[in-house]
């Protein structure tokens, strides 16, 4: 696509599936699970589900009305609204988290394309020692490079076929196959005989856990799993239609991505509590040591059907982890492509190029370079530090300021309403929250945590 020629969703499903599909990635599965078996289980899930409405659902619809009002990429949308002041800094802000993200992400993604293909060519063995295979892989200096490229490279196939032709086509695609995979899981885990103690420790809250710091990420896990802070959803947005309906979609989306993530706890729990001695709160090596340990222990004696739900599993976290890259490519390729004035082909590879680099920086962070620390950190949790903890919630209070405060009011309720034509239910109380409760709430605890 030339500079100048933008493209459009062209379904109110597409919309709803490519913004869903942004926010549903391995934050729901991979993080979210990790955060809840770390910080007091369904005491951190309602702490969360109270900042995905109140502060981040907000941060989301700002960032909808500055996208398709502006009609321009994250940096740019600023420009158009607020020429001649630094408002875009915001949006430069937003294109380095898209940047930072998808680095280390990528990472990730790239371990996990590995346990999905190690499980669907049946390499994967319940008799292994999980911890030294994953220690062993994910400090190797070439062979995740090489996982992360491939998946880096499906990411901007899709991205560089455009709007419609790729992110829509491919959302509409890879999301619903996405939630049968959930479904068939849940059912799978929940017939498993540690399923009580599963759901028990997932539902049965523990606040003595909820810290000032565990309230902190669980703003920042609520920013990250939804894509907010940064811009992915301006620059979406900038592709919405007149007819777009920008509150309800937003509301679809927390909700899906909300459900996502709290079906993955419903997944992975019951199956770590059906295996003597497993801890639910491995953090993030969960997922890659302690569940394919469970999987193999849970199916002994069935083991196509471990293999089967193994391998859907892994399947189910590879889609949504590329569901949510391209949102994260698109962020910035947009940007140079409309910033360059290039093909959205050239700026794809320069995206692609950059973020393998940096996320090969992350990759060797566990092993070769696992030595070289910045603020006492490796670049993996370096970059997951600056995105979770500054640039996203940083981001938010400055987006929900500039559509509360800044940008004209008659504006903002005219993208609100769709020009009158829709008559939205609490709008004065979305005002509220956006001009008030996300920017207080989130600056409150962001300094809190600064300060302490
Ligand atoms: N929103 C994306 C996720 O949850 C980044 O993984």
């Amino acid at each position: 696509m030339a500079q100048g020629k933008r493209g459009l969703f062209g379904t109110r499903l597409g919309v709803i599936l490519a913004s869903a599909g942004s926010a549903v990635g391995l934050g729901n599965i991979w993080r979210f699970p990790s955060e809840v078996g770390r910080h007091g289980g369904a005491a951190f899930i309602l702490v969360y589900l109270c900042f995905v409405f109140l502060l981040a659902m907000p941060v989301m619809i700002a960032e909808f009305v500055i996208g398709r009002t502006s009609k321009a990429n994250t940096v740019d949308a600023y420009r158009v609204l607020a020429p001649g002041k630094p408002w875009m800094i915001t949006g430069c802000f937003g294109v380095l988290g898209g940047v930072l993200v998808l680095s280390f992400y990528s990472v990730v993604a790239g371990w996990t394309l590995r346990y999905t293909s190690d499980t669907l060519l049946l390499r994967m063995t319940s008799g292994q020692d999980f911890a030294s295979v994953f220690s062993a892989f994910s400090s190797n200096p070439w062979k995740p490079l090489v996982y992360q490229l491939v998946f880096l490279l499906m990411t901007h196939l899709i991205v560089v076929r455009g709007v419609e032709a790729g992110i829509e086509r491919f959302s509409k695609l890879m999301m619903p196959l996405l939630l049968v995979i959930i479904v068939v899981l849940v059912g799978c885990s929940l017939s498993m005989q540690g399923a009580k103690e599963g759901l028990s420790f997932l539902l049965k809250p523990d606040f003595s856990k909820v810290t000032p710091s565990v309230v902190l990420s669980a703003i920042g896990q609520a920013f990250f799993s939804l894509s907010v802070g940064m811009g992915c959803l301006i620059t979406y947005a900038s592709y919405f239609g007149r007819e777009t309906r920008l509150v309800s979609s937003a509301f679809s989306v927390c909700v899906i991505d909300s459900v996502v993530a709290i079906l993955s706890g419903f997944i992975i729990f019951p199956a770590v509590f059906s295996v003597a001695g497993v801890e639910p709160d491995a953090g993030p090596g969960l997922v890659y040591i302690t569940l394919p340990y469970v999987f193999g222990n849970v199916f002994q004696g069935m083991p196509v059907v471990g293999y089967v739900f193994s391998g859907l599993f892994y399947v189910l976290l590879l889609l949504a982890a590329l569901t949510s890259t391209i949102s994260m490519h698109e962020i910035v390729t947009a940007f140079l492509s409309e910033k360059l004035r290039i093909s959205r082909r050239g700026a794809a590879w320069i995206v692609t190029a950059v973020c393998f680099l940096l996320g090969a920086a992350c990759s060797l962070s566990f092993g070769l370079w696992s030595g070289v620390k910045v603020m006492g950190m490796g670049f993996f949790d370096l970059f997951d530090f600056l995105v979770a903890k500054f640039i996203m919630p940083l981001g938010g209070i400055a987006i929900a300021v500039f559509v509360g405060w800044y940008m004209n009011r008659k504006l903002v309720l005219s993208q609100l309403t769709n020009e009158g034509s829709l008559r939205v239910r609490c709008l004065s109380l979305l005002l509220f929250l956006i001009r008030w409760v996300a920017p207080v709430g989130v600056a409150v605890v962001f300094l809190n945590e600064l300060l302490s």
